[in-house]
């Protein structure tokens, strides 16, 4: 049998979106980002910037597009890469919203007015729009779209995804066998960079204290401040362990930037002072991330870039996208639509 006549097997789908909520910092990039792009030979990756859920809490519309923008140019400075991912925005790729409604009737009240993250939200605001209940609605709609089987996710999503499992189940089971039930993908690796001034909480973009975190397109010299004034402990001792939350951060940071881990980093820096440490540390940050600020710098200047970019996104996106909506909407009894 020839080689061409044997048909490639489809690679697996992979699917994730982030709200564009303006600069990335160490945590993101550690925890999501760079294993979203370790993710783009071997599947099919779809990467949403997601503009429609960013309106479900008070927002202004101006910053909304820069955002959009400036998340789309770091994502692929840090490594998503066009030429073999569909990056796009939610709302250029018809099919999202209209499949959440279609998702919305088969979904009930009380599950959604359960959500963890809804009641956060809620209480935060005055008053709370329909959108916000009907957000973990639109997300099962993002990833059973595209036929996902793996969702990359943060922890605090796992509920969310439990939903979007719930209603492809509940779908297939109503009208008969269309989507892929998603599994989550929660990395280990780097999902726990805390602030660098209070190592017992996550890393945060909105910190108060701007030195607890590092964004991705910090300058050198204030990685390295930020760095050196990261709050360690006493005992001068490089060792990770519960007892040295901040030296362990440190570590982990470290192990995640070189690749090596972190008892090899523990017997290099053995006997020696912090300083030394958090100079290395600082280094392996600043090696890093050096070229993502370069190429975000280049990136965020070509606007005419990053529209090809977003083009090339949503054409290939929404392709996929028709073809699960004509099959959904012949599914639950809509007549075609005219061509
Ligand atoms: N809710 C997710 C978050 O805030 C973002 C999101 C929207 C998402 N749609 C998605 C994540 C689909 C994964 C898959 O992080």
């Amino acid at each position: 049998m020839s080689e061409t006549s044997e048909k490639k097997p489809a690679k697996p789908v992979v699917l994730t979106c982030a709200q564009p909520t303006g600069r990335l910092h160490l945590g993101n990039y550690l925890g999501a980002v760079l294993n979203w792009g370790r993710m783009q030979d071997d599947h099919e990756c779809y990467f949403g910037i997601v503009d429609q859920h960013a309106i479900t809490v008070p927002y202004v519309p101006a910053q909304l597009r820069e955002n959009t923008y400036s998340c789309l140019a770091q994502y692929v400075a840090s490594g998503l890469d066009p030429a073999r991912s569909r990056l796009f925005a939610q709302s250029h790729v018809i099919g999202h919203t209209e499949l959440a409604w279609i998702l919305g009737c088969l979904c009930p009240l009380g599950q959604l007015e359960r959500m963890t993250q809804f009641k956060d939200k809620s209480r935060k605001q005055e008053s709370v729009d329909a959108g916000l209940l009907f957000y973990p609605v639109l997300m099962a709609a993002d990833i059973l779209l595209y036929n996902a089987a793996l969702v990359p996710v943060g922890d605090d999503q796992k509920q969310h995804l439990e939903l979007a499992r719930d209603l492809a189940e509940k779908f297939n089971h109503r009208y008969s066998d269309t989507f892929k039930v998603p599994e989550p993908f929660i990395s280990k690796v780097g999902s726990r960079i805390m602030s660098l001034q209070d190592p017992t909480a996550k890393m945060s973009k909105s910190d108060p204290n701007h030195a607890a975190t590092v964004f991705i397109t910090d300058r050198p010299e204030d990685i390295r401040k930020k760095i050196m004034s990261a709050v360690t402990d006493s005992s001068a001792e490089v060792r990770a362990g519960a007892d040295k939350p901040g030296v362990t951060n440190l570590l982990s940071i470290m192990s995640a930037c070189t690749g090596r881990s972190v008892a090899a980093l523990e017997s290099e820096f053995a006997g020696k002072g912090y300083g030394d440490f958090k100079k290395a540390v600082a280094d392996a940050v600043v090696a890093m991330l050096d070229p993502v600020r370069l190429r975000y710098d280049e990136l965020i200047k070509d606007r005419g870039e990053l529209d090809r970019i977003l083009k090339a996104g949503a054409e290939q996106a929404q392709a996929t996208a028709f073809r699960t909506l004509s099959k959904v909407n012949r599914k639950v009894g809509f007549v075609e639509r005219p061509r």
